[in-house]
């Protein structure tokens, strides 16, 4: 009997050290320690061993279902593991291969405009401030010095929606709000980019298009000129459209500003020499500016003797397409990928 246990003992250990899947160790399992299996068989046939002799040999074969039990333990922890490297080393994934590409978007050239115009301004201590689209009658024209039938009104075709509200036809109603907004009379450097709204539609026009709105007002003995106008324009045009342009101030007419100004660029297409694009005069218009009529100071709580400053405004969609040659406003407008993926992120550091 002894010796069958140690044949049984010496047989499992062999088998289990040479298993090469964990199928055929479970094999082993079933044979050696199952309910048919040879451990099982030999405490079944205790029965023909003397009483004394059965608690001895009941725990040597305990002693042996104890050992196989540990061999098959190990024996499966290092299969499961091989397993594992395997199947590793069957899937191992080829990082040299080349990604599938995830289409990115890019930034819409007037948002490039604009947070480029931003952040210029801001460099320079102004405010960026923002203004309701829909805009009263009161703060789009009248506080601007454009009371009810000023043939000046006629200038901006617009969009009413009721008698007193329509869609603001100009950023320069932000103006008003700022003035009216600032009680304690503090020094105002602002500009606002937004939309704004007229009744027209053509390859440079479109009912709807975006300006920018600088204001700046200060004490009387400040002495906010002319000259600082100048100069801040100078500085918007050369750092938004190239440092070789030249400017050119004409007189015009606002109803809220006096001098007011209407100001030039050199044609960027022919370099000022005249060609088709600037009708042959060597300038194209971008803005409009001047020194801030005393009329609207009064009308939105400043005392004309006491403060002084300058305003311009300018169309953002009239630069985008400058600074980007871009031959039609409405393509702005169209969401065409094949059109907005040309402004990729390459000057983007
Ligand atoms: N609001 C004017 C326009 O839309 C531009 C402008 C702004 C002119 C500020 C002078 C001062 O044409």
């Amino acid at each position: 009997m002894q010796e069958k246990l140690a044949e049984i003992r010496k047989n499992a250990k062999e088998k289990i050290g040479s298993v090469i899947d964990l199928q055929g160790l479970n094999e082993l399992k079933v044979k050696f320690l199952g309910k048919k299996g040879e451990l099982t068989e030999i405490l079944r046939s205790m029965g023909t061993i003397s009483a004394e002799e059965r608690p001895k040999f009941g725990s040597l074969v305990n002693e042996v279902r104890n050992e196989i039990e540990e061999a098959i333990k190990t024996a499966e922890e290092n299969l499961k593991e091989k397993e594992l490297e395997q199947k590793l080393e069957k899937e191992k994934i080829d990082i040299t291969l080349p990604s599938t590409k995830i289409k990115r978007g890019s930034k819409h050239p007037l948002n490039r405009v604009i947070e480029e115009i931003e952040d210029l301004f801001v460099s320079m201590g102004y405010d960026v401030v923002a203004g309701p689209e829909l805009e009263t009658d009161e703060f789009c024209f009248e506080r601007l010095n454009l009371p009810y039938g000023h043939p000046a009104r006629d200038m901006q075709d617009s969009f009413y929606i009721t008698d007193t509200l329509l869609l603001r036809t100009q950023t320069s109603a932000v103006q008003a709000r700022v003035m009216l907004a600032n009680e304690e009379k503090t020094p105002i450097r602002m500009i606002c980019t937004g939309k704004t709204y007229r009744r027209e539609d053509d390859a440079t026009h479109s009912h709807q298009f975006n300006q920018v709105e600088g204001l700046v007002i200060d004490k009387k003995e400040k002495n906010v000129s002319l000259a600082d106008l100048k100069g801040t324009l100078e500085v918007l045009v050369k750092k938004l459209l190239g440092e070789n342009l030249q400017l050119r101030f004409r007189p015009s007419y606002f109803p809220f500003t006096e001098p007011s100004y209407e100001v030039d660029v050199t044609c960027f297409k022919c370099g000022g020499k005249g060609c088709p694009l600037c009708k042959k005069t060597g300038w194209i218009e971008v803005l409009g500016a001047g020194i801030v009529h005393p009329n609207v100071l009064k009308l939105n709580g400043y005392d004309p003797e006491k403060y002084s400053g300058f305003a311009f405004g300018t169309g953002l969609d009239r630069l985008a397409m400058f600074k980007y040659a871009i031959p039609d406003m409405r393509l702005l407008y169209t969401n065409d990928i094949r059109f907005l993926s040309q402004f990729d992120r390459k000057d983007e550091a």
